[in-house]
Order: structure tokens, then C-alpha cells, then sequence
């Protein structure tokens, strides 16, 4: 049985080639994450119900993506994550549905839930067509097991207990404990895989490397990384030739840092957590948003290749927390021009206000994919201009600049990264503010009002600021890019 899967896999790699996406060349993307249950139904429907609640499928597909495509690229938006392809455990659980895919039964079959291999196929040719790239979740380290017995002989290819971790609950204090136990509870075990194993790591690493060469897969997206040893993560992303990205689920620099030795870059969980704490609020520390920062800068080997989230399925939508544009705009303006790779979240673009995991994972259908009166023009425009940036000549590329902090008072931020100086402030009302260090006399442009500003003679701008965040660029390097970013 074994023999025969492996001859399969040989002669699928054999027959298809890759358009892999490199480390470097990801840098330059704006990935857009979308639960692919939730993210568009095929019959186009905007009404279909969907209770996050309930925890059930909601009817999103692949074919679903495909007719909505345009909305995201629309958005200038060039890669899409979309959830785990595999087959799921079956039924409702005391804890709902496997509608996120985060619950393998089989990895050798597809999530008939959202299409066929057909459809994913055309999923994956369309988003090229359009110049995207694809980044697959992936779930490595465990299977799912509905109820407290655990059936071994349904988990497909490992059937048996002798390829897992015996059963013992995660104490999530001690990091062996991590790598060892066993996720879920008694609605629901998440049965961990001895990937020390070689059997095992041999097995998930020709399947991965399987997935990403027969459907073309840009970029991984790796599940519940620390609860798995560096040295799998080194082997399969050594291996399997396109960018990796890890999840490390822990707001301490000094525990996700040392994984960038392991793997290309990991989602910014630092930089996340310290700008949520300190922009969503007038009482929010930016010292200390400024020290974690500096802290990821000095530890981690490369910040510019770790992804920059604000929100995520895992954690409370910023609209839960502030309703208040223009807090939200200033973290879309860090969400996509800070060093790193932005990743927004499908529905942070429409303000949902879905708050911790299962609220935070809404049907996107019922806001209509509206394009008005929302963060979406907001988001087009940052994209824009960080396109803009990416081609524009400078000796050191946009995506390679050193974000540098500079506190104007204790509740106004000036980061200036290349050319670009954002002014962020958590105050939410108006205040008048001197920002430094341009050109005397040099005329500048606010990229999110389209506004011209002037340096006096000391290279300062005075204004009032409002609860707006500004992101100042010299208008002679924006030249003929003027109409493309602000309209006729
Ligand atoms: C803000 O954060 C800085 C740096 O962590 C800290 O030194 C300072 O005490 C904090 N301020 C307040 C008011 O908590
Ligand atoms: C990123 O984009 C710029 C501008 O288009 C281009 O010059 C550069 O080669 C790209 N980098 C990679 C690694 O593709």
C-alpha cells in the first residue's frame, strides 16, 4: 500500500512543474488571508446564513474565490491564503464543524466541503492569472479524532498509534510538553504526530513537497509551528523550495525569534499584539509599542520577511475592540507599510466586529463585498503606494528599509521607513504638531487625503492632527504615479 502511494507521487511530481515563489520575491507581496468557508459562496448568494456561533459549514468553496477574485485584487492585493485543502473529520462535534480545515482525517484526499480537485486546480491558474500567488495552510502537526475514543484506523496515512505521541494534554508552561501533547478535549482530540519519527517526517515531507509541486503552491503557511521541533521545520522548508511562514502563537520576541532559524519568516505576533495595545486606545503605551519593535528588529535575523498581521482567525477583530476609523486606519497604514510582508485578514477591510474565535470568522456575502464606507478604499490606496515604493529607484528598496521610531510628545508616533514618514497618534482628537526632518521648503504629499504639505525653511511641517493617521511622501518622487494613487 505504501509502495503504491509513493509511486504515485513520484510520477505527479514528475509530470508538473512549479512556479514557486521565492523568500525574496514574496517580500514584495500583499498577501490577503480568507477562510475559504467564509470567504464566497459559489451560487453567488449574499444572504445565505451563516452564524459564526454555530460553528458549522457555511457553504464557501473554491469556486466561491475564483467569482470573487477580483475584489481582492481589486484591493491590490497579490497573494491569497486560503484555509487547509485536506479532508476533514466528519459530523458535528460538541465543538462544531471542521469549517476552518484545521482537522485532517485524510491527507491524501480533498475537502469535498470546498470543491473538487478540479475546482482548487482553477483556483490556483486563476489567482495566476491575475499575477497572484498562493499561499496554502498547511497542518502538520496532528490529525483530528472526534470523541474521547480515538479510532486510529480512520486517519489516513497514519493509522496507527505507533505514528503518534502517546496521549497526554499540553501543559502550555514547559516547551517539550508543547511539542509532545495533545491538543482538543473530549469533544475532540487533536491526536500529535511523533514527527520525530523518520517514518513519519519522511511521509509529511513528500507530501508537502507533493502539494506545493502538482497545484503550484507559492508559499506555505505553517499550522501551530512551536508545537513542533526546529529541526522538522528546518528539514521540510529546506526541502520543499518556497516561502514558509510560521505560526507562533506568542507575543514574546524571545520565543518566536530563534524560529527564523528554522524556516523563512513567521507571523509578526510581536508587532501585532504591541500595536493593537497601543493604537486602539488614548491610554495605549507607544514607548512600549516602540521598545517591542526595536526588540523584534535586534533579535530576529530578518524582520522584512516575517508577515504583518493586525488581525487573524485566532484573535479578536480590531472592530470588536474600537470602532473608531480612524484608529483602524492608522492600523491598516502599520498593517501594510511596515517592514515585513502585510497580511490583512478577509472582513478587517468592512470593519467586522467579530470578536474572539469561533464571532471572529463571519460570512464576508453579507457586507455585500461593498467597496464604499469601509477600509477598502483605504486599503487600495496603501497597496497602491506601496507598489509605488517597490519600483521606485532608491539605494536601499522600500522592503529593506529600517523602520526608524521618533516620539513627537507621548501619544504622536513618527516612523519614517526610506522616504516615507507615517504620523500615527493614539489621542483620537485633534492636536497640533510640529513634524521634523524634511527638505526646507520641501513639498510633500499625504497619500491617504491626496493633500499637498510644505516644509518651511527649517524642514518642518506644523499641523493639526486629527485622530487621522498621515503617510508623507516628497511629491517629485510620486511624478507621474500622482494620478494613479489619488484619482483624476
Ligand atoms: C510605557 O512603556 C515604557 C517602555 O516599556 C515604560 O518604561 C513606561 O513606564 C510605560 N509607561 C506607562 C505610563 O506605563
Ligand atoms: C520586487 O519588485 C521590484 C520592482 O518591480 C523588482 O525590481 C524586484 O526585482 C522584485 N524583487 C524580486 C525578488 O522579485
Amino acid at each position: 500500500m505504501r509502495t503504491l502511494l509513493a509511486l504515485v507521487l513520484v510520477f505527479t511530481t514528475h509530470f508538473y512543474s512549479s512556479l514557486a515563489a521565492t523568500a525574496s520575491e514574496w517580500r514584495n507581496h500583499s498577501i490577503y488571508q480568507l477562510m475559504t468557508d467564509r470567504f464566497a459562496r459559489p451560487d453567488g448568494s449574499l444572504t445565505a446564513p451563516c452564524d459564526p456561533n454555530e460553528r458549522v459549514f457555511c457553504g464557501g468553496t473554491w469556486k466561491g474565490i475564483i467569482s470573487r477574485l477580483d475584489y481582492i485584487s481589486r484591493m491590490g492585493f497579490t497573494a491569497i491564503w486560503v484555509s487547509p485543502i485536506v479532508e476533514q473529520s466528519d459530523g458535528r462535534t460538541g465543538v462544531g464543524e471542521a469549517y476552518h480545515g484545521y482537522w485532517t482525517r485524510n491527507l491524501y484526499a480533498f475537502n469535498l466541503k470546498f470543491g473538487t480537485e478540479r475546482d482548487f486546480i482553477d483556483l490556483v491558474g486563476a489567482a495566476h492569472e491575475r499575477g497572484m500567488l498562493v499561499m496554502l495552510d498547511v497542518v502538520l502537526n496532528h490529525f483530528a479524532n472526534p470523541g474521547e475514543t480515538i479510532q486510529y484506523q480512520n486517519l489516513i496515512p497514519f493509522n496507527h498509534e505507533r505514528y503518534y505521541h502517546p496521549k497526554r494534554e499540553i501543559d502550555w508552561g514547559s516547551q517539550p510538553s508543547i511539542e509532545n501533547g495533545w491538543m482538543g478535549n473530549g469533544y475532540l482530540w487533536l491526536p500529535d504526530l511523533n514527527t520525530e519519527d523518520k517514518e513519519v517526517a519522511d511521509i509529511l515531507v513528500a507530501w508537502t513537497k507533493n502539494v506545493v509541486s502538482k497545484y503550484k503552491i507559492d508559499g506555505l503557511r505553517l499550522d501551530a509551528t512551536r508545537n513542533i521541533p526546529m529541526s522538522f521545520w528546518k528539514r521540510i522548508c529546506g526541502e520543499v523550495g518556497v516561502y514558509c511562514q510560521g505560526e507562533v502563537w506568542a507575543s514574546d520576541v524571545n520565543i518566536v525569534c530563534p524560529y527564523q532559524d528554522s524556516m523563512d519568516g513567521l507571523h509578526n505576533y510581536p508587532f501585532k499584539v504591541a500595536a493593537t495595545e497601543a493604537f486602539t486606545s488614548p491610554n495605549g503605551n507607544l514607548s512600549a509599542f516602540v521598545q517591542v519593535a526595536q526588540h523584534m528588529r535586534s533579535q530576529c535575523k530578518d524582520v522584512s520577511l516575517f508577515g504583518t498581521f493586525m488581525e487573524n482567525h485566532d484573535n479578536p477583530r480590531l472592530g470588536s475592540i474600537t470602532t473608531d476609523p480612524g484608529r483602524l486606519r492608522t492600523l491598516a497604514v502599520l498593517n501594510i507599510l511596515s517592514d515585513g510582508i502585510p497580511i490583512v485578514y478577509y472582513g478587517q477591510e468592512q470593519m467586522l466586529t467579530g470578536a474572539n474565535d469561533p464571532l471572529n470568522r463571519e460570512a464576508l456575502w453579507h457586507t455585500h463585498y461593498s467597496t464604499a464606507n469601509n477600509l477598502v478604499p483605504t486599503f487600495t490606496r496603501l497597496n497602491a503606494f506601496r507598489r509605488l515604493l517597490i519600483s521606485a529607484a532608491s539605494p536601499t528598496p522600500f522592503t529593506y528599509a529600517v523602520s526608524t521610531y521618533h516620539l513627537l510628545g507621548t501619544q504622536v508616533l513618527n516612523i519614517r521607513k526610506g522616504d516615507v514618514s507615517l504620523v500615527l497618534t493614539n489621542l483620537g482628537v485633534a492636536t497640533d504638531i510640529v513634524v521634523p526632518m524634511f527638505a526646507a521648503g520641501e513639498e510633500l504629499l499625504e497619500v491617504l487625503s491626496c493633500r499637498l504639505l510644505r516644509a518651511d525653511s527649517m524642514g518642518q511641517i506644523k499641523l493639526t492632527l486629527t485622530g487621522e493617521p498621515l503617510v508623507i511622501y516628497p511629491r517629485t518622487r510620486i511624478a507621474d504615479s500622482e494620478t494613479t494613487i489619488c484619482g483624476a
